[in-house]
């Protein structure tokens, strides 16, 4: 008999109810993959823009009608169960996690993974619904706060979103490098963002940022509550505006701000970097858990059944932190 194994499959863009539950034959691995038993998987905005297929011009990429792969999921965590005979970073019995990327299918039981994807040896420090996240709200964080922008010691910087699974690493991420921290958020999460390391908080529903004197080397808008034009007055004259969120008005903000010598807004989609460079990043970041600078928030854990409700959650824009699937 053909073993199998549990993921969820979007047929059709749409709402979270749109997610089916499917059982597949468990794929052999090729020469350079390694096969993983999933114990946990992360259910992030960009799966559910994924599945709702939103912006609509992301479609271009992922299929204009429907999703050309069609499994849901893309940070994991779990355990190796079996080795490609060419496979030299990693042996049956590693506990292991990464990103399937637009290969898609982490919400499941089993996936393959190629060895030379994003894939690393998970630490003991970590545990697995911890692992999961590391390559949504950390390695965006990271990357964009290291790499677009290079955030350093004495530099004031705002994190607007500062409670969301990008936010909650950025503020850990820019205190560990020494940066005076302000960040955004609602009053239920403001002990818990000042907790992370924000030596200032802003109330959003009482204040708004940019109607306060202070400014900013950097602003890092993890939510796109702003925009480069609304949020300028706020930066310093060489700041830079950060936003993981892409829209048509932040390309022009880019390529303009580009043109002048002074402010400057960016933005990169982090899953599309080169694995070897996401692996020096989460190298990085491991360096930080283990010194005690970083540890993934968790908010909600469900089990894979309910996915379709951890979509939900995931989706209220209200998310403290990360949601995962074991
Ligand atoms: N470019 C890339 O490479 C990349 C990679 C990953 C993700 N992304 C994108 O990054 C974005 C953020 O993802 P995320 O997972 O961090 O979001 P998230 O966790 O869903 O954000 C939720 C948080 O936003 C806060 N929030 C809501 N409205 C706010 C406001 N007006 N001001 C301040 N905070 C507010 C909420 O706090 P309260 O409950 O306190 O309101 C909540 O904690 C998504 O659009 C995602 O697609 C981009």
């Amino acid at each position: 008999m053909t073993a199998t194994f549990s993921a969820w499959s979007i047929e059709r863009y749409g709402a979270p109810d749109r997610l089916t539950p499917v059982t597949l034959p468990i794929p052999t691995p090729g020469p350079t993959e390694v096969l993983i038993r999933i114990h946990a998987s992360a259910v992030t905005r960009a799966d559910g823009m994924m599945r709702a297929g939103t912006p609509r011009f992301a479609r271009l990429f992922l299929g204009l009608r429907r999703p050309r792969q069609n499994l849901s999921g893309t940070g994991l965590s779990g355990e190796v169960i079996a080795v490609g005979d060419r496979v030299s970073r990693f042996a049956v019995g590693d506990a292991v996690f990464g990103e399937a990327g637009l290969k898609f299918g982490a919400n499941a039981s089993h996936i393959c993974l190629d060895e030379s994807s994003i894939l690393m040896k998970k630490p003991h420090t970590l545990s697995h619904e911890e692992a999961a996240v590391m390559c949504d709200g950390p390695l965006t964080s990271y990357h964009f706060l290291h790499k677009l922008t290079q955030v350093k010691a004495g530099q004031r910087i705002v994190i607007l979103g500062g409670a969301g699974s990008l936010g909650s690493a950025a503020v850990q991420i820019a205190a560990a490098a020494g940066a005076h921290v302000t960040a955004t958020c609602s009053t239920r999460n403001t002990f818990f963002v000042a907790g992370l390391g924000a030596e200032r908080i802003i109330d959003y529903t009482r204040e708004d940022f940019r109607a306060l004197p202070d400014r900013y080397d950097v602003i890092f808008d993890t939510i796109g509550v702003s925009s480069f034009g609304a949020a300028k007055a706020r930066l310093t004259d060489t700041g830079h505006y950060i936003c993981p969120v892409l829209t048509l008005r932040l390309v022009g903000a880019m390529l303009l701000s580009r043109l002048t010598s002074g402010r400057r807004a960016f933005f990169a989609a982090t899953g599309l970097q080169a694995p070897e460079k996401l692996r020096s990043h989460l190298d990085h970041l491991l360096t930080m858990v283990d010194v005690g600078t970083l540890c993934p928030v968790l908010d909600r854990v469900y089990p894979l059944a309910d996915l379709i409700e951890a979509h939900r959650h995931m989706e209220t824009g209200h998310k403290r932190g990360n949601v995962v699937v074991v």
